[in-house]
């Protein structure tokens, strides 16, 4: 899929807007995406990366025996990410990286875990081609996200609203993840559509065997 936004003015929007990520986020996340970030964490398992980790809003709930890394493309970001995870006690490498270009060896994770960042990664299908890449056979991909609603009224009220996030942030609000992640490879065994089919939890696996890296 063609780039259509410029990646560093996009990175620009996401350094300014890190101070009140959490502030703004607090509420939506409550009333649209409830338990969604548990039902994420809760299966991750092993080596975990977590693309486009934000100020680390995940942090609180994963199993406390993953070794995690997270990586974003705004250190303002990061910082806050960071400083979450001092308070928390947790151990989590995060580092700057680009979700389109990931900097690490192929099957380097067990699980790669994604919330609310597919919706705005400019080349979506990038960043699931190196999620699998980056994935060990057998590896786990799990997603959150906000996606286009089979509702037609609901679908209209997101394009409208889409014409300005993705001004502000390059926030899609009408995207699909799930075929992107189905030709990437991946085998789909879990799957709940909620909020009137504007939430997706995707769970999905690269084929192989586990110790097996073809
Ligand atoms: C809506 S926030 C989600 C943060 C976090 N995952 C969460 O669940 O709260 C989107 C994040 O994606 C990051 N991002 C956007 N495009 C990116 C890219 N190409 N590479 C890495 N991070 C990116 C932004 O910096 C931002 O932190």
């Amino acid at each position: 899929m063609p780039k259509d936004v410029d990646t560093d003015r996009l990175r620009e929007s996401w350094q300014r807007y890190a101070p009140r990520y959490d502030r703004d986020i607090r509420l939506i996340e409550r009333i649209q995406f409830g338990g969604g970030r548990e039902w994420v964490c809760s299966q991750a398992d092993g080596d975990v990366l977590e693309v486009a980790v934000g100020t680390g809003r995940n942090l609180p709930y994963y199993p406390p025996q993953v070794r995690l890394t997270g990586i974003d493309f705004s250190p303002a970001m990061l910082d806050i990410a960071r400083q979450r995870a001092t308070e928390l006690g947790r151990a989590v490498e995060l580092r700057e990286a680009d979700a389109e270009a990931l900097p690490f060896p192929d099957a380097s994770f067990d699980t790669v875990v994604c919330t609310l960042g597919l919706c705005g990664i400019p080349d979506d299908q990038a960043a699931i081609a190196e999620m699998y890449r980056v994935l060990r056979p057998a590896g786990r991909l799990l997603l959150l996200d906000h996606i286009d609603s089979h509702h037609r009224l609901i679908h209209y009220g997101q394009h409208l609203l889409e014409k300005l996030t993705l001004r502000m942030i390059g926030d899609y609000q009408t995207r699909r993840p799930l075929p992107l992640v189905e030709q990437a490879g991946f085998v789909i065994h879990r799957r709940e559509r909620l909020k009137a089919g504007t939430v997706e939890r995707l769970a999905a696996t690269k084929p192989g065997s586990p110790g097996l890296c073809i």
